[in-house]
């Protein structure tokens, strides 16, 4: 059984206790990223190993300039360490593909940076005054500058996933419990849920606040689709069809040449595999399919005579509790992920087979809504109604409109900081070098 509070909540930790979370976390986050650096040697760090990334050792001393900005300049008003590189470190104005041309701080100036960021950090850490505005209210400004080092380390995974060298990161392969049996799809009764939240300490602007949604009856795939699903739909010439591609989804399909997944190819017999973290394996059957990109799933979803869920039917799936009719933090309830829920947090460097984590499935028995792959839905990226951007535009103000679509559920690359049932991510539609698949879901029309 799980209850309202067995996890931990910011906003019922005495200060003592919450600086402590706060200090745990920040260091869980900054192993991950030292692990993520120092895993290659210096030439691979400055190196751009996809015009897609940036050198890792941008996203390294990156992380430390917002972690400057926001917690020793904002929040404890201390002087600048570094001023004079915020605007190399600043994401909008270098596009990825310019960042190598930089003089940016060496791997050796880095680490001396990083770490002089985090002394001032803590310091800040153990004589601000927590829940004295908004930014302080239950440490939001540190749990926000946590997610974005987590969220950075997952984009550093896949800028190792791009590397053409050998193996730099190992990790065992996901073995968790996994149910058989399932049946192909669940079905979701009409009626409305609770989205987004007004009570989670450290969610970001954009998943606030709560609002009540109203959503028809739908059937939602009980896993995503796995690879042999979407080999299925390549050997059927899905790929040469115009018919289940959308306009700019063709369009997109022969301007980048899309003939498989990223990292698919085949071997002189004709069977798939795939370029994992630098080894080669067989691409397998019951594994979520990853790195396809939003028109990819859509395409995909047409074939198989259905479509994509909206973000709203994906967040009802993930968080509606049938018996109390509430919506709950994860599928599971609103404990923290472990192990048995979940593949998060880069304990594995590969999504686990279909129905896996049967301890994670909704209540109505969907499973892996949370981590192995994010999801692709058919919603592009728009603001709750109330929405207030905080702290600052450049979270997801600018990012609002068509341009993008909203993922869903976290990847195995994901850190539990950076992923819970409202969490929102977004990307370009053509994007495939994220750790992105998706399920599919059709209308139940009516009984
Ligand atoms: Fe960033």
């Amino acid at each position: 059984m799980t209850t309202l509070h067995d996890f931990t909540d910011p906003t019922t930790l005495t200060d003592d206790a919450l600086r402590q979370h706060i200090a745990a976390e920040l260091d869980r986050a900054r192993q991950r990223t030292s692990a993520l650096a120092d895993a290659v040697d210096e030439q691979d760090l400055v190196s751009q190993h996809s015009p897609l990334m940036s050198p890792l050792v941008w996203d390294y001393a990156h992380i430390a300039n917002q972690e400057e900005i926001w917690l020793v300049r904002d929040v404890g008003r201390h002087d600048a360490v570094r001023s004079d590189i915020d605007d190399m470190y600043d994401a909008f104005q270098n596009a990825r593909a310019d960042r190598p041309a930089l003089p940016l701080l060496s791997p050796v100036q880095t680490r001396g940076y990083v770490a002089q960021v985090r002394d001032k950090v803590l310091d800040v850490l153990n004589s601000a005054r927590l829940n004295a505005d908004p930014l302080t209210q239950a440490g939001f400004a540190f749990g926000m500058v946590v997610q974005h080092e987590q969220q950075h380390d997952e984009t550093m995974l896949a800028t190792h996933q791009l590397r053409r060298t050998g193996p730099a990161l190992h990790a065992p392969t996901p073995a968790p419990d996994r149910a058989t049996g399932l049946p192909a799809e669940i079905f979701l009764p009409a009626g409305g849920f609770t989205m987004g939240t007004s009570t989670e300490a450290w969610a970001l602007d954009n998943e606030r606040p709560a609002h009540e949604v109203q959503v028809d009856a739908f059937f939602l795939d009980t896993t995503p689709v796995t690879n042999g699903q979407f080999a299925a739909f390549l050997d059927a010439g899905g790929y040469d069809d115009e018919r289940w591609w959308s306009v700019g989804g063709w369009a997109h399909r022969h301007r980048a040449n899309l003939s498989a997944p990223l990292f698919w190819f085949r071997n002189d017999n004709g069977d798939w595999y795939r370029r994992s973290f630098g080894t080669v394996l067989p691409v397998a059957a019951d594994e979520p399919v990853v790195h396809v990109c939003y028109y990819e799933a859509e395409a995909y979803a047409a074939w198989a005579g259905r479509r994509l869920p909206t973000e709203a039917e994906w967040e009802k799936a993930a968080r509606w509790d049938p018996d109390t009719q509430r919506s709950r933090r994860y599928p599971w309830g609103d404990a923290d992920p472990t192990p048995v829920h979940a593949n998060l947090g880069q304990q594995h460097l590969r999504p686990a087979l279909a129905g896996s984590y049967p301890a994670g499935a909704s209540p109505l028995g969907v499973h892996q809504l949370m981590g192995d792959v994010w999801e692709w839905t058919s919603s592009t990226l728009s603001a709750y109604p109330g929405f207030r951007p905080f702290p600052y535009d450049e979270y997801t103000k600018v990012f609002l409109g068509s341009d993008y679509r909203v993922l869903r559920g976290g990847s195995f690359g994901t850190d539990r900081a950076a992923c819970r049932g409202t969490f929102r991510n977004w990307d370009y539609p053509i994007r495939r070098q994220i750790f992105a698949g998706f399920r599919t879901a059709r209308n139940a029309g009516r009984a």
